[in-house]
């Protein structure tokens, strides 16, 4: 990721927008379906969406975070989906253009029973939960971000992975009539997890935030989030998931391998060539803050590293 603007958003210029949001969520949004909602504002540009399709009821997750919450709109305005540009600004501005609906996702590859499902069946599939968990991203920025969705175990169990099954592939969707044609990375954007990864239960197939559908220059209609791991792993806009017997090669690890292994695991004691990792800024504060091994998720995920050289295999 080569883009580090000196000028984050600072917190005076995202409190007002982000209070008006939520008064306007709460004014507008009160008993809005997402069956009613969902097709509505398919392309239209961000900013000029009347009110995102509310998602629920929603579980609380027991993995969420109590610490204070990004501010919706630097969420959805400070984002990295290259297929839109290189700049933070760019998904915001370009990913209206993106048609959610109709949409599927092919589970496939190594499964008893693999199938395409379509964005209702997914939003169906499993009791949604809201998962706030923080985001940290290779460059030394992050957030805390309350997230819809389920765990992706529930949608692997339904395809009924093989023995075989070693890894998961995603890929995501590329369109050169809307995308970036530049190869900035090889389109389509792909990402790889190994299966116990993606069985965990904190690894959660992701279709909304602040209780909201996905807004579109975060991923919709639906992405993954893993906790742990550098925010470049979840990937975004998603129209397959392979399950396969060899580690997949993953977009950034393609365009520089020194960079950006497979793990990628939030590790403050393994620097990016680039950026250190010891340490991180919360967008909307000033300070740094100390960054958490696998951002601070190890009691949940570190056993699954056991025995291996994290700064290898990194
Ligand atoms: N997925 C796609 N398809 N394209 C991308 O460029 N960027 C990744 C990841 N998923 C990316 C992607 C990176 S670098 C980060 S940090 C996160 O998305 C950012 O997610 P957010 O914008 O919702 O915070």
């Amino acid at each position: 990721m080569r883009i580090l603007r000196p000028s984050d958003i600072l917190p005076s210029e995202i409190t007002p927008r982000a209070l008006f949001e939520d008064r306007r969520r709460f004014l507008l949004g009160a008993g809005a379906t997402l069956a009613a909602g969902a097709a509505m504002w398919a392309g239209l540009p961000s900013e000029a969406r009347a009110a995102a399709a509310k998602l629920g009821p929603l579980a609380r997750s027991p993995f969420s975070s109590d610490e204070p919450q990004t501010p919706y709109k630097a969420v959805t305005t400070y984002n990295n989906y290259y297929e839109f540009g290189t700049d933070k600004e760019d998904p915001a501005a370009n990913a209206g253009k993106l048609t959610v609906r109709p949409w599927t996702v092919r589970v496939e590859g190594l499964a008893g029973k693999a199938r395409t499902f379509d964005i209702d069946d997914l939003l169906k599939l499993a009791p949604l939960e809201e998962r706030i968990y923080r985001l940290r991203c290779v460059e030394a920025w992050s957030m805390v971000i309350p997230w819809v969705g389920f765990p992706l175990s529930a949608l692997l169990r339904q395809v009924d992975p093989q023995g075989s099954a070693k890894y998961v592939e995603f890929v995501t969707h590329y369109d050169p009539k809307i995308m970036l044609r530049r190869p900035v990375l090889d389109w389509p954007y792909t990402e790889g997890l190994r299966i116990d990864e993606a069985m965990h239960p904190l690894t959660l197939l992701t279709l909304g935030l602040y209780g909201e559908v996905l807004p579109n220059q975060n991923g919709a209609p639906v992405r993954v989030v893993v906790p742990w791991k550098y925010g470049f792993k979840s990937a975004k806009s998603i129209v397959a998931i392979r399950l396969v017997d060899k580690e997949p090669r993953t977009a950034w690890n393609k365009s520089a391998p020194s960079e950006y292994g497979f793990y990628s695991n939030v590790n403050p004691n393994v620097d990016h060539p680039r950026w250190s990792q010891a340490t991180e800024r919360r967008i909307g504060e000033f300070r740094k803050r100390p960054t958490l091994m696998f951002n601070g998720y190890a009691e949940q995920v570190a056993n699954l590293y056991q025995g291996m050289d994290l700064r290898k295999s990194f």
